[in-house]
């Protein structure tokens, strides 16, 4: 077990590189099980939950070659549609592979997913795509087992009555290869199903309505290999936003996807930051430009399905405003369990009362350091936003979480001039 150790207070300044987007690489891993040659993905992020997928993916028979972060997975031997139980409760993409393997081998078996503790998070919607599509879904809900299975998977209207990612995921992972047109109603927007469908397109998946809550999906017989790259992070560059947002600096987040964090530089440039996309060399946006001074302005925000803002920058978001000069009140609206890192933040001094899906934020002139605990991933993220903004020194603990999803936090925010390392818990 490690710890991160952090002594904040100072501003953050310089430029790094974002990592690849972890929610835009594990469906797109499921999603290679889908052909029966090679697809090779670049900019695969180093983090727990690809590992842990890339070892479910092996365990399967899939074989899977990584030099740097380009990933090759050669998924022509797969060798059965049962996923073993052992990986799969540690995250929650794991039930992505239920969609992607029904496509293939028109059957799927699988324990229920992992994941972060931030709300019940049934899988009700992923399994109703699939029985829309004719499969038969059995669910052994004391030993934790799904199994679904059809003689032939036929196209439909799946009408999802919230837009769920992953729900929107598996629905395209079976749909692909079923037969005739397949219609999802009220799917979700994030631009990881954009990506996903981008992926699908090259392996010869017919999908049009790419970024809308409507995408058709015409049924072909085979897909084939590909190579494709994963676009940066936004949830990753938008943790190191808000860092700088907290504490203060000037720094670039080379790689960050600007066009698809609108809502987020609004929100931060209501808060006081100045920011603006990186030119590349062809004009192109080719990252985030933030500079922020003096304490965050008071705000309210709410959480939703994109292109609102995600519920995934929601604890990130209330570091910052435990800084505010005045009142902000947060609202969650996708999740019904993530102000659960408010009683962490409490103990670096911050003044946070939750009620039902509202917190008010009553802005401190000063945090300060703590021994605190990361409960869930982006709560990690957010106490060490937290502490790079208070003074004196903060130890994270609970680090496991922060790795399922950034890379080095360490690295990245050192590279800004954080003073912050990663430490064997008991040193
Ligand atoms: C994905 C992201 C996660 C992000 C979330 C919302 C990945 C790996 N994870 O999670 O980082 O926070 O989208 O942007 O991409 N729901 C149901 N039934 C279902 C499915 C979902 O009721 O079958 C509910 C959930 O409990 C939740 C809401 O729908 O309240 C949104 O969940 P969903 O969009 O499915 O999130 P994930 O795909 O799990």
């Amino acid at each position: 077990m490690s710890e991160i150790r952090i002594c904040g207070y100072r501003p953050l300044s310089g430029e790094i590189k974002i990592q690849g987007s972890k929610n835009g690489a594990l469906p797109i891993l499921a999603a290679s099980i889908l052909q029966k040659g090679t697809v090779r993905i670049d900019n695969v992020p180093a983090i727990q939950d690809v590992d842990c997928m890339v070892g479910i993916l092996t365990s399967i028979g899939c074989r899977c070659e990584r030099e740097g972060s380009c990933l090759s997975i050669d998924a022509s031997c797969l060798e059965g549609a049962k996923i073993p139980g052992e990986d799969v409760g540690k995250m929650r993409s794991s039930i992505l592979l239920m969609g992607a393997l029904l496509g293939r081998l028109k059957e799927a078996e699988t324990w229920y997913p992992g994941g972060c503790s931030i709300g019940s998070r049934p899988i009700d919607l992923h399994l109703l795509a699939f029985s829309r599509l004719g499969a038969h879904v059995q669910e052994d809900v004391e030993g934790g087992r799904i199994r679904a299975s059809a003689a032939a998977l036929k196209g439909d209207t799946i009408c999802l009555p919230f837009p769920s990612v992953g729900a929107t995921e598996n629905a395209l992972l079976a749909a692909v290869l079923a037969e005739g047109e397949t219609e999802i109603c009220g799917a979700a927007r994030e631009p990881e199903i954009a990506s996903l469908c981008a992926f699908l397109g090259q392996m010869g998946a017919k999908i049009t309505g790419s970024g809308t809550s409507r995408l058709c999906i015409q049924g072909v017989s085979r897909l084939h290999g590909t190579a494709f790259t994963i676009p940066g992070d936004r949830i990753a560059a938008g943790t190191y936003l808000t860092a700088v947002t907290a504490t203060g600096g000037d720094v670039k987040i080379l790689g960050a996807p600007w066009e698809d964090m609108q809502e987020v530089a609004r929100v931060l440039s209501q808060a006081g930051a100045a920011v603006s996309p990186v030119k590349g060399e062809d004009g192109k946006a080719a990252g985030i430009h933030i500079r922020m001074e003096g304490r965050p302005k008071p705000l309210r925000l709410s959480t939703g399905p994109h292109p609102a803002f995600p519920t995934d920058l929601q604890s990130p978001m209330l570091a910052v405003l435990s800084r505010a000069e005045g009142i902000s009140q947060v609202q969650e609206n996708v999740f019904e369990d993530r102000f659960k890192t408010v009683k962490e933040l409490w103990k670096m001094g911050a003044q946070i009362e939750v009620c039902r899906n509202e917190a008010v934020i009553s802005g401190k002139h000063r945090l300060h350091g703590a021994r605190v605990t990361a409960l869930d991933l982006r709560g990690g993220a957010a106490l060490v936003a937290a502490a790079l903004a208070a003074e004196g020194e903060t130890r994270v603990s609970g680090c496991a979480h922060i790795e399922r999803g950034y890379e080095d936090i360490c690295r990245d925010l050192r590279a800004l001039g954080g003073r912050i390392w990663e430490h064997a818990q008991d040193t």
